[in-house]
């Protein structure tokens, strides 16, 4: 039993944090992928991890950080691209909202750590180091084991390699590449996030300044995702905007699953699809579910999915819809095309074996 003595607020951290321990990492590496499917975790933010039946596990923005911790002196950097945008000063007042529900320390096995882009909340200097400290290795498309590789555009591999990683290790993609990895195939798309067009090198008073320039190469900042799997081929658009380009990638793409970013914009602030955006990519890009991810993260930009949901029944069937939309929550399974079906995840509830061993009352009529 515990006591006060040894009571401390080191030991109070230890004992509570991460709030669901090596719970989720027990439940992904357990998992075994049955043929014809894949299984995803959602991590938080749009961070995933995908599991196949050929034994391929990646991760796409990871990320185990978290938001305004204090108030401080209250003020945002000029140059921030938050600042950039609205050309307000006040520090934004996005706090974490959800649990950290993995141990990014206790995984025993990656083959692939990709970023769509390198804003701090897709990216982890734990889970890198962990990946790169703990010797982890992969196979090539030849079978060879190489260390597992870290996959991002030009940015995110500018970041990893500030951070240590070795740079043979980090492999710098663009619209148009193709990864393959085990029973995966990894096509790079083009990324529609305008917030990384107003995200500078610098901040504070030598911010960069961004006035009547032309706007930089997005395909250097941030990328888009199909993963192609033996269960469908995944979406993950990272932190896009809603552009109508998602109609070509419907066009020069089957897509099965998309993950879009949505969150509730604070006003003056244009950061994440709204739930018409939502309905807007998946049509656009002819999806059979979309997923939204990331509304779960900041305090300051938290949205209802129940939104999306009312929206969708408006619509559906007037615009036809051919998707459907699937609410998750973080830490929940997803498994293509097995829950195809599913509108609204649930966690676990337990008790499955109820009435199965003798019961411990002093009555039945307690029940
Ligand atoms: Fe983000």
């Amino acid at each position: 039993m515990a006591k006060i003595a040894d009571t401390t607020r080191e030991s109070w951290i230890k004992s509570t944090f991460p709030e669901w321990g090596t719970w989720l990492v027990e439940d992904i590496e357990s998992e075994v992928v049955p043929d014809g499917q894949v299984a995803m975790w959602w991590l938080g933010c749009t961070g995933v991890w995908f599991k196949t039946p050929g034994g391929a596990n990646i991760t796409i923005d990871l990320w185990c950080g978290n938001g305004k911790r204090t108030h401080g002196d209250n003020q945002m950097k000029p140059g921030h691209q938050m600042a950039n945008m609205c050309g307000g000063r006040l520090m934004q007042p996005n706090l974490r909202n959800v649990p950290f529900v993995i141990d990014p320390f206790a995984f025993k096995q990656v083959d692939a750590v990709l970023a769509t882009h390198y804003h701090q909340d897709h990216m982890s200097i734990e889970w890198a180091a962990h990946v790169i400290n703990s010797g982890m290795t992969t196979t090539d498309e030849n079978g060879k084991e190489i260390p597992v590789p870290f996959i991002g555009p030009l940015k995110s591999v500018e970041t990893w390699k500030k951070w240590g990683v070795p740079e043979e290790r980090c492999r710098i993609v663009k619209p148009g590449d193709v990864i393959k990895l085990k029973d995966i195939e990894i096509v790079c798309l083009d990324s529609f996030d305008r917030t990384c067009l107003v995200t500078t090198d610098s901040t504070g008073e030598d911010r960069e300044e961004l006035t009547g320039v032309c706007p930089t190469d997005m395909d250097e900042k941030a990328v888009n995702y199909l993963v192609k799997t033996p269960g469908g081929n995944i979406y993950h658009s990272g932190d896009s905007h809603f552009s109508i380009y998602f109609a070509k990638h419907g066009k020069d793409h089957d897509i099965d699953v998309a993950f879009g970013s949505f969150g509730e914009n604070p006003i003056g602030m244009q950061d994440k699809m709204t739930s018409v955006d939502v309905l807007r990519m998946a049509e656009n890009l002819q999806c059979k579910v979309v997923i939204p991810i990331h509304w779960d993260v900041w305090t300051n930009f938290q949205a209802d999915c129940e939104e999306i949901k009312l929206l969708y029944d408006f619509k559906k069937d007037r615009n036809e819809y051919k998707f459907h939309p699937f609410f998750w929550q973080v830490g929940g399974k997803y498994v293509y095309p097995q829950d195809k079906d599913k509108i609204y995840y649930h966690h676990r509830r337990g008790f499955e074996d109820c009435f199965e061993h003798p019961q411990n009352i002093p009555f039945r009529s307690c029940l």
